[in-house]
């Protein structure tokens, strides 16, 4: 197992408020520490694209994390901006990790074909886009966690073991 750098992003109005708790992004910190990664950032911005943006670019090139987990925002709401706050600061997507969560969550509930969750990356930092409840945030996590060393490992310029 090799320790990643993680930081954990939740874009969420009432949550930035403190009207609710975040108990997604939490949750996602907790998983990822579970998983022997060291969590270098966790954020909680509301659902404006410049904050996500800003908050992502920071993680990635000043707290210089592997992977960025991205929780809420990736509905249909007016307010929900996630993934164009994610691709307007990256290089290259990866299809395949939002097409897995949605793929797998489907089996799950017919919602997962309602958010918009990407994955891209910025430089050598990866960021994923979760849905915001907590239940769908773990679910998601559960999907891609098992590839994300690997993944880390690649966009490190590493060769395939
Ligand atoms: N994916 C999983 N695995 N589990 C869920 O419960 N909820 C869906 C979907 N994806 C869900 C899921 C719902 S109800 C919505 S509206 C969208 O994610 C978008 O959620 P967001 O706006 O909180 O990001």
């Amino acid at each position: 197992m090799s320790e990643l750098r993680i930081g954990v992003l939740t874009c969420s109005d009432s949550r930035s408020a403190g009207e609710a708790e975040d108990t997604s992004g939490k949750g996602l910190v907790t998983l990822a520490q579970d998983r022997g990664w060291f969590v270098a950032a966790y954020h909680v911005v509301p659902d404006d694209q410049e904050t996500i943006a800003t908050a992502i670019v920071e993680m990635a090139d000043v707290d210089e994390v592997d992977v960025i987990l991205t929780t809420g925002g990736t509905g249909l709401g007016p307010r929900d901006v996630c993934p164009e706050a994610t691709l307007s600061l990256c290089d290259r997507e990866v299809p395949g990790i939002a097409e897995a969560i949605r793929a797998e969550s489907m089996r799950i509930t017919k919602r997962a074909m309602l958010s918009r969750g990407v994955a891209a990356m910025r430089g050598t930092t990866l960021i994923v886009n979760f849905p915001g409840s907590e239940k769908a945030a773990r679910e998601s996590f559960g999907i891609v966690a098992d590839q994300l060393e690997h993944a880390a490992k690649m966009i490190a310029g590493g060769g395939h073991a």
